[in-house]
């Protein structure tokens, strides 16, 4: 019973949230005339010295008191005696845990949202100093049309901001204390709610004493909001995997980030990336584990809901270590801009602009411009040369209507200077992006 009972092993990570809670809760009954002044100073002073207790170290854990809760309140009363047996008035294991729960969370969103901004950073940084280098555009990973590098680190910076976006609403829904719904029913004490509340920093009193108790909503978004962010970076770390292969070399990362190998004396892993590529298995994994607990329990409290620490705590700890190593790697990586642009002549990634001009300038119905597109293509494959080397008479084979102001929209350059459209990759609407992103995730952020 006790080992399959006892979650001190693991929720005595929250201890601080615990003992913050108590005391909120204590000055709380003190005020309100349910508990003396002189207990309530008694119960301040312990709590304070179990604090130390724990910080140092030297705080015997125990787990056949079960809980970090039980293990607070006994040694409590070694130190202070009946008082002690007091602090539980108005309250329950119930909502303590549930606020506990909270508030370790919140914390956990704080530190995350702190991670991701460092991200941010590094990530717009490294956008801004490769704002015109040309790289390959992918779609189906086939080369598709030449983008800047810089255009595509911003596409990161995107998603990063929704993470962040979704962590803040994740954060605002929970911040409602569960503190004096009690066991499920509320209580009889006229206890202050609102005082608890504000103590603990939170924006209202829970509405519903039995939901309050019997939520772990807040768990579940922190977690789903975690496996998408950890998604991102599981597509960031395989496109760094990618770009660090021989068949790429788009960039390079230092030694820092990777691992020779045992056996091969040539090789540089890219190890760092793919844990990071990996982390999304035991995030996600811990989103299912607590969905599948929370299904189909009924209301209000089930000892179920103990089983929500463990994955929790897990998914935060994995996803914060993804996220220092990605930023370590973005501010780390160096592009091979040679290598970038030698993989996008490969690829005729300007067959568009092409079929483009012959409808602009030879008046071609786009379905016939884009065979005589796909022709020309076929003339410099076999050539083995990019469109822009090819001669213009061999053009002319195809179409006589083409003249030598084609050049001016074949290149790779002019492919990706003219797409200014809003969001487009040409260099000077992404060095506008990256002065839009720095004002709304950087210099702007929290507001
Ligand atoms: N250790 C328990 C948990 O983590 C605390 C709440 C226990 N409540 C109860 N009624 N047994 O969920």
């Amino acid at each position: 019973m006790e080992r399959i009972n006892a979650s001190i092993d693991f929720d005595r990570r929250f201890w601080r949230e615990d003992i913050r809670g108590s005391k909120a809760h204590a000055e709380m009954l003190v005020a309100t005339g349910i508990l003396t002044a002189e207990d309530g100073a008694a119960i301040q002073l312990g709590l304070d010295e179990i604090w130390g207790e724990i910080e140092s170290g030297q705080f015997n854990f125990s787990r056949a008191l079960e809980d970090i809760h039980m293990n607070v309140e006994a040694r409590l009363r070694e130190k202070i005696g009946d008082a002690a047996g007091r602090l539980h008035t108005a309250r329950s294991r119930n909502d303590q845990v549930a606020t506990d729960m909270k508030l370790w969370c919140r914390g956990a969103i704080d530190a995350l949202e702190t991670a991701l901004g460092a991200l941010h950073r590094a990530l717009i940084d490294q956008a801004e100093r490769n704002a015109e280098t040309i790289m390959p555009g992918f779609t189906h990973l086939q080369v598709a049309q030449p983008v800047t590098f810089g255009h595509h680190l911003l596409a990161y910076v995107e998603m990063i901001g929704r993470d962040r976006g979704r962590l803040a609403d994740c954060r605002r829904r929970l911040n409602e204390c569960p503190l004096g719904s009690a066991a499920l029913a509320g209580t009889p004490y006229p206890i202050d709610r609102d005082m608890t509340a504000r103590a603990l920093g939170f924006d209202r009193p829970a509405a519903n004493s039995l939901d309050a108790v019997a939520d772990r909503d807040f768990a579940l978004e922190l977690l789903a909001a975690a496996s998408i962010c950890a998604n991102h970076l599981s597509r960031l770390a395989e496109e760094m995997v990618i770009w660090t292969s021989q068949q790429f070399r788009f960039i390079t990362l230092s030694d820092a980030y990777t691992t020779g190998s045992s056996i091969m004396p040539q090789k540089r892993n890219p190890d760092a990336a793919e844990l990071v590529r990996a982390k999304i298995g035991r995030i996600l994994g811990a989103f299912t584990a607590l969905s599948v607990v929370m299904k189909g329990l009924p209301m209000t409290y089930g000892k179920d809901m103990q089983e929500d620490k463990e994955p929790v705590f897990d998914a935060v700890d994995s996803l914060g270590l993804a996220i220092a190593a990605m930023t370590g790697m973005v501010a780390d990586m160096q592009a091979n801009p040679e290598a970038m642009r030698r993989a996008v002549e490969a690829g005729f990634p300007t067959a568009t602009d092409l079929a483009d001009w012959l409808v602009r300038e030879a008046g071609l119905p786009f379905r016939d411009a884009h065979h005589v597109a796909g022709r020309i293509v076929r003339a410099a494959e076999e050539r083995g040369c990019g469109l822009a080397d090819l001669p213009l008479g061999v053009m002319r084979e195809q179409h006589d209507g083409i003249d030598e102001r084609v050049f001016e929209v074949i290149s790779v350059d002019a492919s990706v200077r003219a797409r200014t459209s809003y969001g487009g990759t040409a260099p000077d609407r992404v060095r506008e992006q990256i002065a839009a992103v720095r004002d709304r995730f950087i210099d702007g952020a929290g507001s």
